[in-house]
């Protein structure tokens, strides 16, 4: 599949069917986030695959998110793990630990559209919860909730804003 065509085929699904994901399939996405770029290819990331229909339960009733973490048979729980070597802030200001994250999402969001299944970036939720449920250590930030699926392919796609309001060139 051509990278443009997975970037305009991909969507946030917001309502998985009650299909259980091949295990290579869900490999496959796992290998996509493994592939993503780190600052410094400090890989400092963890990716939490949650199965258990208990603990998807939990994670929705206690976590306070949306009712997809009920709903798809996996949640892959994003994770940046503690930086021994580096700073968080790198010296442009931001911080590293979601961009790296967001990367490994980004591609694994992609891999899951080739695989024929559905994805969503999560941030409505209380992290600290998670941690909770999922016995994550103090120290590691859970950067996103991602639902994982199969889905119906009816969901109404959301328009972009078009490149000439996006792009300027050599100047601001
Ligand atoms: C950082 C981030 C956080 C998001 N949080 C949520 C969320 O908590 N719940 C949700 O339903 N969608 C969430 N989304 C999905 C966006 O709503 C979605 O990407 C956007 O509306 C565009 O839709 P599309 O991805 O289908 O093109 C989030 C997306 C991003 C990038």
């Amino acid at each position: 599949m051509e990278v443009l065509e997975a970037l305009r085929g991909r969507q946030s699904i917001k309502s998985y069917l009650p299909i259980p994901v091949e295990e290579e399939k869900l490999q496959a996405v796992l290998e996509a986030g493994r592939l993503a770029p780190s600052s410094y290819n400090s890989q400092c990331r963890k990716f939490l695959v949650v199965t258990d229909p208990a603990l998807r339960k939990a994670l929705h009733d206690r976590a306070g998110t949306q009712p997809m973490i009920e709903q798809a048979p996996v949640v892959i729980v994003i994770c940046a793990t503690p930086d021994q070597e580096h700073a968080d802030a790198m010296p442009c200001g931001e911080s590293k630990h979601p961009i790296d994250a967001a990367l490994s999402g980004a591609y694994m969001m992609l891999e899951a559209y080739a695989q024929g299944l559905g994805t969503c970036w999560l941030g409505a939720f209380d992290a600290e919860a998670v941690k909770e449920v999922l016995g994550i250590p103090r120290d590691v930030k859970v950067v996103t909730m991602m639902p994982l699926g199969y889905h119906d392919g009816t969901q109404p796609r959301r328009d972009r804003k078009p490149l000439e309001e996006l792009v300027s060139r050599n100047r601001f």
